[in-house]
């Protein structure tokens, strides 16, 4: 690469992928027939590259993503935290932003074997958690704090942002989600949650880990609008803990705080950014729905380690007993079969869903998680597993981890 850093290079080619002239009538369009603009059915599966006459490409929303979000955004090739690092309030990871590229390497590492002569014709992709039937086992990360994160990006508000994520997953047979900022004026609050109202059982609320009695009040905004699953995401009390001062302040939680939260509300609560086998079973303690192995896309603790990695030990111990999601770097169908297969119920998508919002709308929302599912069915078919059920470490070929 020359006197080129990696960084500099990516940034370069980004700026160059902006100049590009995007064929923008790539970018799906929603139709009576299929809402989500993006039809997948097993005769047209949705693809990631090259046109697809009426409905659109992801290449083709990732480009307009591209131009729409550039530099606070590069949409880089391969979303590895490497050009964004340290952009934090941004998209990219706190610090060295290691904790970030830790998750990207952490899940490269993890391969599948190939399996193509099981006569494995229809896999079924499908999933259940927590009663909600869902097309494939993934579902949108919260993400908040737009305003705060991106104050130059003013295209589209946050409570459009919320729209497009939630219905897109919708369309896609799945579960959107709004998240969070405690430092949001309650106003602000109640309309995010006027918006999830509109889709009533298919939001993950998250609500950051505010003192109880500020949680609760959320609580009952998200009881209001029929929220599907509530998130609480515990890890956010680092830095923001600092702030503890101000009456926004989030805090770090105790066994004995959760169980109060959880017995608050009958919705279920999954506990976010578990990343310890001892961490999963103390959250067993507090009658809480599961838990989500996250290290917050990098963002809250620089040098963690990744969550496929620590996945394992954590399933080990808590598979069964409650729900298991995970996040970190999802992008590819391939990606769910391979956090699945680690242990994960069911994964949550963030910044690649953000994105394909910024790109695409609610149609780009559709389109990019149905394209993920067509991929994880073919997957599926190449690694010989009829069911979700059926997905296990034996497809993994872990003696070729690094
Ligand atoms: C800009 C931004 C805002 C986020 N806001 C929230 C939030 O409000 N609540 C939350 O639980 N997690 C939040 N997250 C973390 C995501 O839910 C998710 O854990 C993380 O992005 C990892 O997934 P990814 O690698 O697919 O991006 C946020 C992440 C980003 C990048």
């Amino acid at each position: 690469m020359g006197f080129l850093s990696r960084r500099a290079a990516l940034k370069a080619s980004a700026l160059f992928g902006m100049g590009a002239l995007a064929n923008r009538s790539l970018v799906p369009k929603a139709t009576a027939a299929d809402p989500g603009g993006g039809g997948a059915s097993p005769a047209t599966p949705a693809t990631r590259y090259g046109p697809q006459s009426a409905t659109g490409d992801v290449a083709a929303v990732y480009q307009r993503a591209r131009e729409v979000l550039y530099p606070v955004c590069r949409v880089c090739p391969e979303c590895d935290g490497v050009a964004c690092a340290g952009e934090f309030p941004g998209i990219g990871g706190l610090g060295s932003g290691m904790a970030f590229q830790n998750n990207f390497t952490g899940l490269q590492r993890v391969r599948l074997k190939t399996r193509p002569l099981s006569g494995n014709r229809q896999p079924d992709c499908s999933t259940t958690i927590l009663g909600q039937k869902l097309s494939f086992p993934a579902m949108a990360a919260p993400i908040g704090g737009l305003a705060v994160n991106f104050p130059t990006l003013t295209r589209m508000s946050e409570d459009q942002y919320f729209e497009a994520i939630i219905g897109g997953c919708v369309d896609a047979g799945t579960l959107g989600s709004i998240g969070d900022i405690q430092s949001n004026p309650l106003s602000v609050t109640r309309s995010h949650y006027d918006v999830a109202g509109r889709f009533p059982g298919k939001v993950i609320a998250g609500i950051k880990p505010r003192p109880n009695e500020n949680f609760i009040s959320i609580v009952r905004l998200a009881e209001a609008a029929r929220a599907f699953m509530i998130t609480i995401d515990i890890d956010s009390a680092g830095r923001g803990w600092l702030d503890a001062s101000k009456s926004t302040a989030v805090e770090p939680k105790t066994v004995a705080q959760l169980r109060e939260l959880v017995r608050s509300t009958r919705i279920p609560i999954i506990v976010k950014g578990i990343m310890t086998p001892d961490d999963a079973l103390l959250v067993g303690e507090t009658g809480a729905a599961g838990i989500c192995v996250s290290n917050h896309g990098g963002r809250v603790l620089d040098n963690a380690s990744s969550t496929a990695e620590v996945l394992p030990a954590i399933a080990d111990r808590v598979k069964g007993k409650m729900v298991i999601l995970v996040d970190g770097c999802v992008h590819y169908g391939t990606d769910v079969l391979r956090y699945v297969a680690l242990g994960a119920d069911a994964v949550l998508v963030g910044r690649h869903i953000w994105r394909a919002a910024h790109g695409g709308g609610r149609p780009g929302v559709a389109l990019f998680m149905k394209t993920m599912r067509d991929e994880l069915t073919a997957a599926m078919v190449l690694t010989a597993v009829p069911n979700v059920a059926a997905i296990s470490r034996n497809i993994l070929d872990l003696d070729s981890r690094a």
